[in-house]
């Protein structure tokens, strides 16, 4: 195994998108940033240096973090945030995992620009369980604002109403040929005809589940979050943002009759129409060599609300090799997850529904930030004042989930947290809701995979809904998406001791308080205990 170096300058730069120059936080000037290409076993060190006004941390999602909980990242939890003219050096070995995954920053809203692909090649000697594909391309699917982002969820969290939408969705950090002024910014996948290609694709929007498709082509799925998955195929792809899927493209066996085939990504959203983004990204794939005087081919994508289409796509993950699902549960966890609002603090005018605030929840409890890292208060034993172990079990009243609204919803402030025994098998089933322009919520839970052993619609049923729970070869992954009115069932083992954030990856309903923390404590032998902070960790 090999040690990769990086220094990650973070620094403003001028980028021009849609005829508009802005300055940009970017990681050494590149946007999107730059590739991180490892293999299994080796490890990283980025020694990230802030140029920026911005507090700022980085978090490699998906990376399981074991000895290694220091280099998490999200700011607040598992360390307080750099600051302007301070550096941070995290370093982190990959263990026991292979695929794709990204960095990306955690801290406000940030990773709208500041995030890159981070590729995890199998072991020298090991190859893929499909067929070695001719070449490999990242996808990264994004979003770009005209206005500053910083200033965008600073009003939405002023306010309490939802924030502005981005103006255009991108395809590696470019809008593509269906926005104004932005034909020159389009991404180009060049393809040699019979060649077989592996896409690497990765959402990293802000706000928006995508559905992504190639005019004419059929794609096999071959992983997800990093996980080999039973190869399926489809003309379609819904990716949540945090989610990872590779695909296999196979280039048609002679230059087919057209220019290039659209490559494009439109936002699901079971959300009022109006509050989102409905525009469509598009990339294009160009056969070589190109003839520019033949056809262009346009995908068709499904609606913006096609929750059929969502729940089929979903519910074809199968793990390629059987799993380890834990057969036995140690605790069972229902949390209802959604929006809600809070009062309008007094002397303010608020502009979320009814002169209310947005907020969103977790049984009813919107996090808030602490000021200091949950991390090193648990490590320190100084947890007084920073986080509470109460988080609810269940909801503390239950509900229709998908019927009529209860009168208020309303939700509680606070910093709390589940604590786990090290090594706990968890069984947690979340539950949509379906108040306040309801949506569905990509889940993701730090340092750990989970298997994903039920989906539903409708209120989740504790007796019949266990018995059709697939043990057997059930999807892993890092992000799963909570169907708005619908319900998913995970199971994990606590097998990483720390702090773990679990969260709405909607930055806005993460600035919400759509997240929660798992405390794992200290298992007996050595290598289970949380090892002692870096010298260099920030301070608050
Ligand atoms: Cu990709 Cu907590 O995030």
């Amino acid at each position: 195994s090999v040690t990769h170096h990086y220094t990650f300058d973070i620094r403003l730069q001028n980028v021009t998108r849609l005829c508009r120059t802005k300055s940009i936080p970017t990681v050494n000037g590149q946007f999107p940033g730059p590739k991180i290409i490892v293999r299994e076993g080796d490890r990283i060190i980025v020694k990230v240096v802030n140029h920026i006004k911005d507090n700022v941390t980085f978090h490699w999602h998906g990376i399981r973090q074991l000895r290694s909980q220091w280099a998490d990242g999200p700011s607040y939890v598992t360390q307080c945030p750099i600051q302007t003219g301070r550096s941070y050096v995290y370093n982190f070995t990959i263990v026991g995992q292979r695929g794709t995954l990204w960095w990306h920053a955690h801290a406000s809203w940030l990773r709208v620009t500041l995030y890159g692909p981070l590729i995890i090649l199998p072991k020298l000697g090991v190859s893929y369980p499909f067929p070695q594909p001719y070449k490999e391309v990242p996808i990264m699917l994004g979003e770009w604002f005209n206005a500053d982002p910083e200033a965008v969820v600073a009003q939405a969290l002023q306010t309490g109403a939802g924030p502005n939408v981005s103006d255009a969705y991108t395809v590696n950090g470019l809008p593509g040929p269906t926005y104004n002024c932005s034909a020159k910014d389009t991404f180009k996948l060049r393809v040699k005809p019979g060649r077989t290609y592996l896409l690497r694709i990765i959402n990293a929007a802000l706000n928006d589940e995508l559905f992504f498709s190639i005019a004419n082509h059929t794609l096999t799925v071959v992983e997800a979050d990093a996980n080999y998955v039973k190869p399926f195929s489809t003309s379609t792809l819904l990716v949540s943002p945090g989610q990872t899927t590779n695909v296999l493209l196979s280039a048609a066996p002679s230059v087919p009759a057209a220019s290039a085939f659209l490559i494009s990504a439109s936002p699901y959203t079971t959300a009022r129409p109006g509050t989102f983004d409905n525009t469509t990204v598009s990339a294009l794939l160009e056969y070589q060599p190109y003839n520019k005087n033949l056809p262009l081919v346009k995908p068709t994508l499904p609606l913006f609300n096609d929750t059929q289409t969502v729940s089929n796509f979903t519910a074809k993950f199968r793990s390629l090799n059987p799993p380890v699902v834990p057969r036995e549960v140690d605790r069972r966890f229902f949390f209802a997850v959604g929006l809600g609002t809070s009062p309008c603090p007094r002397n303010h005018t608020c502009q979320g529904p009814n002169g209310t605030k947005f907020a969103a929840s977790i049984n009813n409890i919107s996090f808030v930030l602490p000021t200091t890292a949950l991390l090193q208060a648990h490590y320190s034993m100084k947890t007084m004042g920073v986080f509470t172990t109460d988080l609810p079990y269940e909801p503390w009243h239950e509900f229709n989930y998908t019927g009529t609204l209860p009168n208020n919803t309303f939700v509680t402030f606070g910093t709390k947290t589940v604590m786990l025994p090290y090594n706990t098998s968890v069984e947690l089933v979340m539950q949509g809701t379906s108040i306040q322009g309801a949506e569905s919520h990509p889940l993701h839970l730090h340092g750990h995979n989970f298997y994903v052993v039920g989906q539903g619609f409708g209120n989740y049923d504790p007796e019949n809904d266990p018995i059709r729970f697939n043990l057997v070869d059930p999807v892993q992954r890092n992000t799963v998406g909570v169907p708005s009115a619908g319900w998913v069932a995970i199971r994990f083992r606590a097998d990483n001791p720390g702090v773990w954030l679990m969260h709405c990856h909607l930055d806005v309903h993460l600035s919400w308080g759509l997240t929660m923390a798992w405390v794992v404590n200290d298992g007996r032998l050595p290598s289970q205990k949380l090892p002692p902070p870096p010298s260099d960790l920030p301070k608050c």
